[in-house]
């Protein structure tokens, strides 16, 4: 094994609209919500840091029910891809393709109209899925995204035949090129809580049990990570990646393809102390991790 350097680190970002904006988020310290033009600045300087990756979340300014501003031209996170690359040279920008931010009901999904319901018993996902309509918003989200000059789409929906989608329509539209990190191995966890505050992404009813993955579940896990690997993804995730650090080491081993592992928020608001957060991430490294997503990744370069 390697040991950990500032080049296998991903520093995730949150855009959002207007000029000037910097806002703190309360459950992440240290971590603020950017406008692009700030977003610019605070990317320049990762270079000189050895950190050479993003990962971009977008707030829209408006949500409805089918995501509309996640796949805009104009969206928030094409806007920044479009100015980072613009300004920035040599960063691999990755794009989270997701709906949840960009949906009323904060899903990660399309619903049937008429089924909205906040009757619907925590954990039952009893309100109909269109499926069809999903994948289609998905598809179309990363290759807006791609338009506008990401290096990587990161599908995080959790959606059966995502990864197919996203290729085919990347392909057909002469984006060969542009990679899939797969988020195939995504455990239903309470360690996503203050990243859905950073992005107001709290489901309105139900929550997303339903479809991410059940913890004690490792064999679907693994199954999943096969299946989006034959869909065409060039890396594949485990997240999160602290508790889940036997996830990371059984994917690596069985399926020697390139892995990432996402060191999320609620791991991240946890630990304060540089030399626990250093061993942390070295030993998801350990386990099996190629690269780790990580908001420490800029405070903690510097010790790597
Ligand atoms: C959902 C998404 C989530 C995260 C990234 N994309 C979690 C969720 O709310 O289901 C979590 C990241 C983190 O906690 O740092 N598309």
């Amino acid at each position: 094994m390697n040991k950990l350097k500032p080049a296998d680190l991903v520093m995730p970002y949150f855009v959002i609209s207007g000029k000037a904006r910097r806002e703190p988020i309360f459950t992440m310290p240290g971590i603020c919500r950017l406008s692009i033009d700030n977003l610019v600045r605070e990317v320049s300087g990762l270079k000189e840091k050895g950190i050479d990756k993003i990962l971009l979340f977008g707030l829209p300014e408006r949500k409805d029910p089918y995501a509309s501003e996640a796949y805009a031209e104009s969206g928030i996170v094409s806007q920044a891809v479009r100015a980072i690359k613009a300004k920035v040279r040599r960063l691999t920008v990755i794009t989270d393709v997701c709906l949840c931010a960009y949906t009323e009901h904060g899903h990660c999904r399309i619903l049937k109209s008429g089924v909205r319901s906040s009757a619907v018993p925590a954990g039952r996902q009893e309100f109909g899925v269109d499926k069809k309509g999903t994948l289609e918003a998905l598809a179309r989200i990363a290759l807006s995204h791609a338009r506008a000059g990401a290096d990587i789409v990161a599908p995080s929906a959790v959606m059966d035949g995502q990864v197919g989608a996203i290729r085919k329509i990347l392909d057909k539209n002469g984006f060969k090129k542009v990679k899939i990190l797969a988020y195939s191995a995504k455990f239903a966890s309470a360690f996503y809580g203050p990243f859905r505050e950073a992005l107001d992404s709290e489901p309105q009813f139900g929550d997303r049990r339903g479809y991410q993955l059940d913890p004690f579940d490792v064999k679907k896990a693994l199954a999943r990570v096969g299946r989006e690997i034959r869909e065409g993804a060039d890396m594949v995730m485990v997240k999160p990646a602290l508790a889940y650090l036997d996830v990371i080491y059984q994917v690596k081993q069985k399926y020697k393809f390139p892995l990432a592992a996402y060191n999320v928020s609620g791991e991240f608001a946890m630990m304060r102390d540089k030399k626990l957060i250093l061993e942390s991430l070295n030993a998801m490294r350990r386990a099996g991790a190629d690269i780790i997503i990580t908001y420490h990744a800029k405070e903690i370069a510097k010790a790597l």
